[in-house]
């Protein structure tokens, strides 16, 4: 029977307002409603949203590899990642990028990267307070663009290195206020409003300016009878070839570098921050962490990374527009509908996830994460290009943080989930108190917030 799952009722400008305001209170009251499948409608979509939860049900979406992308990644991200970008495109056109993208990303490559962000972070470490209050996201986020910079990007003119230093955090935080996504929805939905990226056009002209100058001399020095021997991704993507032995032009070569900057940095400063806020609200396994990392272990380290990711998913969708019918528990969704996995309630189904709302590395010691009931990184042609680099970043950064530091919840309460841009991340970024590891506890100073 072609039809779509029951949802609520309300208007899509009440249900828009839930979903933007208190995104998982109203998808765990859809659940309880409607179950693990449902129908919403969001303001400027013709037609209702399906969500799903249920593994099998994932399954059946990513393993079927002609649906598409749902029109919302472009509206929101086209004029600034371009036209090439592999997040964006699809069909034969994506997979032929993601084929040619796929070897720097491969799991095996991502040793030669753990040195940089070792030193990234421990000169990150240097600027540290000792004992005084400080958010830990900003950090992270430092932590995150500089890996950026140096392994994929692998600028070395210093120069050149700075400007990017002072530009892209600007670049970021611009496309991701709330206001510019608001400004995009009016004019691209409803026709309201002048061209929302028009305050962002210098900002990207003068980025793009840097990354085609850094192209061109990577080009020229790949070219030379002597070129430099470079690991970082920008040098392999040069070097990489589609099928019938193309390159990549410098203006999609750009379009790739933007969207690795803006995929991979966010995300993973986010997913650390949650991971340090998990770790502070249950001292007992941050306890344990710290004495298998000192022991050099780094079984539990991967068991906490999963279940950070599991509890703290950063991405909450990552939908598909269906190209044809999908049955799914004895529905049959027609083509043209978009459905996505709600990764959250995905991940606390109390039948793949006994206790699902604790923060329990120990059930990924016993039981690595399922395909489809462990969707923090999407899943099938589109899954997350950088999840290997995420996971090996996230890793070395927990590592050299806590060989080097003790660290203290600088609240009582625990964060609470906000929206920025398409990331899920703690509303206060997470305050913690650091010390020199095995250095004399400081006298108690005032509370005093030093978001850096
Ligand atoms: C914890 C950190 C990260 C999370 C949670 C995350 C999550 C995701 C998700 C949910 C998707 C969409 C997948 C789908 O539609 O099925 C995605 C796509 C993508 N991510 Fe990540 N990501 C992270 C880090 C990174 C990093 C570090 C990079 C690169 C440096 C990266 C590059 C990409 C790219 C290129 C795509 C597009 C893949 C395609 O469309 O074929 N991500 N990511």
């Amino acid at each position: 029977m072609s039809a779509l799952p029951p949802g609520p009722a309300e208007a899509p400008a009440i249900q828009t307002a839930r979903w933007l305001l208190r995104p998982i209170a109203f998808m765990e009251s859809c659940r309880r409603r409607f179950g693990g499948m449902f129908s919403v409608r969001f303001l400027g979509f013709e037609r209702p949203m399906v969500m799903l939860s249920d593994p099998e049900a994932i399954r059946a979406l990513y393993t079927a590899h002609e649906h598409g992308l749902p029109p919302g990644r472009s509206i929101a991200l086209l004029p600034v990642l371009g036209p090439g970008s592999v997040l964006l495109l699809e069909g034969r056109e994506h997979l032929a990028r993601r084929k040619l993208m796929l070897p720097p990303f491969h799991g095996e490559r991502m040793r030669s990267y753990e040195t940089t962000v070792r030193e990234v972070t421990e000169r990150e470490l240097d600027g540290w307070s000792e004992g005084s209050p400080f958010a830990i996201h900003p950090r992270m986020q430092a932590v995150t663009l500089e890996v950026i910079l140096r392994a994929v990007f692998g600028v070395t003119d210093p120069a050149r290195a700075e400007r990017l230093r002072e530009r892209l955090p600007l670049l970021l935080s611009d496309t991701s206020s709330p206001a510019l996504q608001f400004r995009v929805l009016l004019s691209r939905r409803l026709g309201l409003g002048g061209d929302p990226f028009d305050g962002v056009g210098e900002l990207l002209r003068e980025i793009d300016e840097l990354l085609l100058a850094e192209i061109a001399e990577r080009r020229a020095d790949s070219d030379s009878t002597h070129p430099a021997e470079r690991e970082d991704i920008l040098s392999l993507l040069i070097a990489a070839r589609f099928e019938d032995g193309a390159e990549m032009s410098d203006r999609e070569v750009r379009d790739q570098l933007v969207t690795l900057l803006l995929a991979g940095h966010e995300t993973t400063a986010t997913a650390l921050a949650w991971t340090f806020d998990l770790l502070l609200r249950n001292p007992a396994t941050l306890t344990r962490l710290t004495s298998e990392i000192d022991a050099g272990e780094d079984t539990y380290l991967r068991a906490v990374i999963s279940e950070s990711l599991r509890l703290r998913p950063v991405v909450p969708l990552a939908g598909r527009r269906l190209a044809s019918d999908l049955d799914v528990n004895g529905l049959s969704l027609p083509a043209g509908t978009d459905v996505t996995p709600a990764i959250w309630l995905t991940h606390t189904r109390a039948e793949e996830y006994p206790e699902p709302y604790a923060f329990r590395p120990e059930r990924f010691l016993e039981q690595s994460p399922t395909t489809y009931g462990w969707v923090p990184f999407g899943g099938g042609i589109r899954r997350c290009l950088g999840a290997a680099f995420a996971e090996m970043e996230m890793r070395v950064v927990l590592e050299a943080v806590l060989q080097r530091r003790a660290l203290s919840p600088a609240s009582t309460h625990a964060e609470r989930v906000t929206r920025r841009n398409v990331t899920f991340s703690p509303r206060r970024g997470t305050l913690v108190r650091s010390r020199r590891r095995n250095a004399p506890a400081p006298a108690v100073e005032p509370e005093r917030v030093l978001v850096a």
